[in-house]
């Protein structure tokens, strides 16, 4: 199965009192049996949109802390608590030193949280690639927010990124620069199964038919 990931970020249209209803248009653009669409959606609208919405939100972030006195976290725990099953990590902007890596990796596998590990170049993917998780996204920071998308950047990286994974039985996702169909069809032929978006779909006048849009390329 191939993620189609929507990264809501810190987006002002698409949080706070405005997530349930940015999601609300979104909500019936479905994947195809191949595809599942996903919203990671900020901390702390992560409640009520999975109270609303259930499997398809995510987690933005997780804190690789026990239940208990750890003031500010986001711990695995409450986010299964909550329904939550899944969530990105180490995330471009929010990048973790690789021992936290390691130890958010431990208790996500540990209670059963399927997590999404961003790498930022092919040495992080192949360092990666020996973890034990289950997808690893590729995302070059340069790119994020800009319209030159990852799969006309960096294709070589996407195919060998993709055999990487492959060995390693992970599924790899691209990110980044995603505006257009084009550049979902090309980053599955280089081998990507599934692919992360923000601005291109978040800050589109129309957000509902840009994510049909893409999400029509990946059938
Ligand atoms: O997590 C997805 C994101 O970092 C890509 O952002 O705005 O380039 O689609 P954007």
């Amino acid at each position: 199965m191939g993620f189609l990931v929507v990264n809501l970020k810190q987006y002002p249209v698409a949080t706070g009192k405005n997530s349930i209803g940015f999601l609300e248009k979104l909500k019936k653009i479905r994947g195809n049996g191949k595809t599942e669409i996903l919203f990671a959606v900020a901390s702390s609208d992560l409640l009520a949109c999975s109270s609303k919405f259930g499997k398809s939100i995510m987690s933005q972030h997780f804190d690789p802390v026990a239940a208990g006195p750890h003031t500010g976290s986001l711990s695995n725990e409450t986010l299964l608590n909550i329904g939550i099953k899944r969530s990105l990590l180490n995330h471009s902007e929010r990048r973790l030193p690789f021992e936290v890596i390691m130890k958010s990796l431990s208790v996500a596998h540990s209670s059963g949280l399927e997590v999404i590990l961003c790498a930022e170049s092919q040495l992080e993917i192949e360092k990666f690639s020996r973890l034990e998780v289950e997808h690893i996204a590729y995302e070059p920071p340069e790119l994020i927010g800009g319209n030159v998308s990852v799969s006309t950047a960096k294709p070589e990286i996407i195919r060998n990124a993709a055999l990487i994974c492959r060995r390693s039985g992970q599924d790899l996702l691209v990110g980044a620069g995603v505006k257009k169909e084009n550049d979902v069809t090309l980053s599955i032929e280089l081998g990507a199964s599934g692919i992360l978006v923000s601005s291109g779909v978040v800050l589109s006048s129309d957000p509902s038919a840009a994510l049909s849009s893409l999400a029509k390329a990946l059938s």
